[in-house]
């Protein structure tokens, strides 16, 4: 043992000596945190239950290529593992296996020379000791002769499978491990409402559980987060200073995500939302193909950069030319107000519905006054005299983490959530209203930590006032004067 230390502490030494440098940033959560969560799951767990968590699949693209992997949270949560192929049981008390005690057992992928010289290296069962630190830890094909007798526990709780998981051949792969899961705890269906077959499982448990800890978050997922939402103002700003007429969305999309990869932010939370002109009307709108976005729009930026498995989420809306013309000016500062007005509602005891009364209150009351439309009684959606909820359509306020619509309870606010509040208003064109209002979308969406006494708004660096916009659109950003070479014809 001793031997082993002294051979670290002098490659470590030696790699200092080298200037070698690390191959990850050092700020990913630590072991210790997810030891933690882990053992704040058992806490919560009901007597004699083991809780089963399996890795998110591998999603194939196209041919031999596929998507980035991108680990399940509450995977991520509990172990930090990032790799596929992996399963997790956590045991409210600690069970007999191998002649061993454990409360905790994760199978994750063997070593495979050639894959690995494609891939990179895989962690091992002896990386999943050492670095993750479970506390017991086997290969995925050993997973066969795990006979542990699911049958003695009171509850095996575990989510519902989804069938889209390819089998890749390989013994101990998921498709394998879900496949064998199934057999030895005896789940052939996969709605468990319909007729259980054996009434210790149980797969609706596990999301409450996981709910009422991840929607509380740690300090450690809190200063992540601030560096996350930081990043994405960051990225807001920077688009603000460059934008002109002319440009294309995925222009503006590249240079908000190209200020994430700057500050070392490894994706985008979800998928980045650029849309001028008529396309901030669609509320998800991805395509972000507008080749030339044009002088007098409106153009809608809704992204998120994901740092250390946490993502931010943050809209704004700004004019391309650096002017509100009076029409937009109008409905931004209506969202404006509504924003406001959900944030005075923030606090530990409120309830979320508070806050999407107090948005909807002001837009809908607002948008009568400018005369988009006459009432906002509640009548019939179709009812072209009223436009009550008809240009906000969503709702205000989500929880973000490892999610963008983060795991958490939906009921009342408390001390260290971390949320949204994201008014909106969109008009298409072909309203019923006067046309002038036609294909003006506004969002502003920011994210807050929810404090003992109110709420903290994090995503302060990007201005949320229409005058502190155009104040910060008169400056200028080298993304705005950067000029490449034409592509040959
Ligand atoms: N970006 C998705 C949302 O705002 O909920
Ligand atoms: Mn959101
Ligand atoms: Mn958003």
């Amino acid at each position: 043992m001793q031997k082993i230390t002294v051979f670290w502490v002098l490659l470590c030494v030696f790699s200092n000596a080298t200037g070698q440098k690390p191959n990850k940033p050092g700020d990913y959560l630590l072991p210790e945190f997810h030891i933690e969560r882990r053992q704040a799951l058992r806490d919560q767990m009901p007597a004699n239950s083991v809780a089963v968590f399996f890795s998110n699949s591998v999603r194939n693209r196209a041919n031999d290529v596929n998507y980035v992997y991108h680990q399940d949270p509450d995977f991520y949560y509990l172990t930090g593992h990032q790799e596929p192929h992996a399963v997790l049981f956590i045991f409210k008390e600690p069970q007999l296996i191998n002649s061993s005690t454990t409360d905790e057992i994760i199978f994750v992928r063997a070593h495979h020379a050639l894959m690995e010289l494609y891939d990179g290296p895989r962690l091992g069962k002896e990386g999943a000791l050492e670095k993750l630190r479970l506390d017991m830890a086997f290969e995925g094909t050993e997973f066969e002769r795990f006979n542990l007798d699911f049958t003695s526990f009171d509850k095996v709780l575990f989510y519902d499978f989804f069938n889209d998981v390819r089998d890749t051949k390989e013994k101990g792969d998921l498709f394998d491990l879900i496949r064998q899961f199934r057999e030895k705890v005896g789940y052939e269906q996969d709605d468990l409402s319909i007729e259980p077959r054996n009434n210790n499982l149980d797969i609706v448990m596990l999301d409450s559980l996981m709910k009422n800890l991840r929607g509380i978050k740690t300090q450690e997922e809190i200063a992540l987060l601030r560096k996350a939402v930081d990043i994405s103002t960051i990225g807001q700003r920077e688009v603000m200073k460059a934008m002109h007429p002319g440009m294309s969305e995925t222009e503006v999309q590249g240079i908000h995500e190209f200020v994430f990869k700057k500050y070392q932010s490894e994706y985008e939370g979800y998928p980045s939302i650029v849309g001028a002109g008529h396309n901030g009307c669609v509320l998800h709108y991805i395509d972000n193909l507008k080749p030339e976005i044009e002088d007098g729009e409106l153009i809608l930026m809704d992204l998120g950069a994901e740092y250390r498995g946490y993502t931010a989420d943050v809209t704004r809306t700004i004019p391309v030319n650096g002017r509100f013309n009076p029409e937009q000016k109008q409905i931004y500062d209506l969202v404006y107000e509504a924003q406001e007005a959900a944030m005075e509602v923030c606090k530990p005891g409120a309830g979320f519905t508070d806050l999407l009364k107090a948005t909807r209150e002001v837009v809908n009351n607002g948008l009568v006054e400018l005369g988009v439309y006459k009432s906002a009684a509640k009548k019939h959606i179709t009812d072209p005299e009223t436009g009550r909820n008809r240009y906000y359509p969503h709702g205000c306020c989500h929880h973000i983490g490892l999610d963008v619509h983060d795991k958490g309870e939906y009921d009342v606010l408390q001390e260290n959530m971390v949320i949204t509040i994201e008014p909106g208003i969109y008009i298409p064109s072909g309203s019923p209203c006067d046309k002038k209002w036609w294909d003006i979308a506004v969002r502003i969406e920011d994210d807050f930590l929810v404090t003992r006494e109110g709420c903290e708004l994090l995503s302060d660096l990007a201005p949320r006032k229409s005058e502190e916009i155009e104040a910060l659109m008169k400056e200028s950003s080298p993304f705005g004067e950067l000029v490449l070479p034409e592509l040959k014809d």
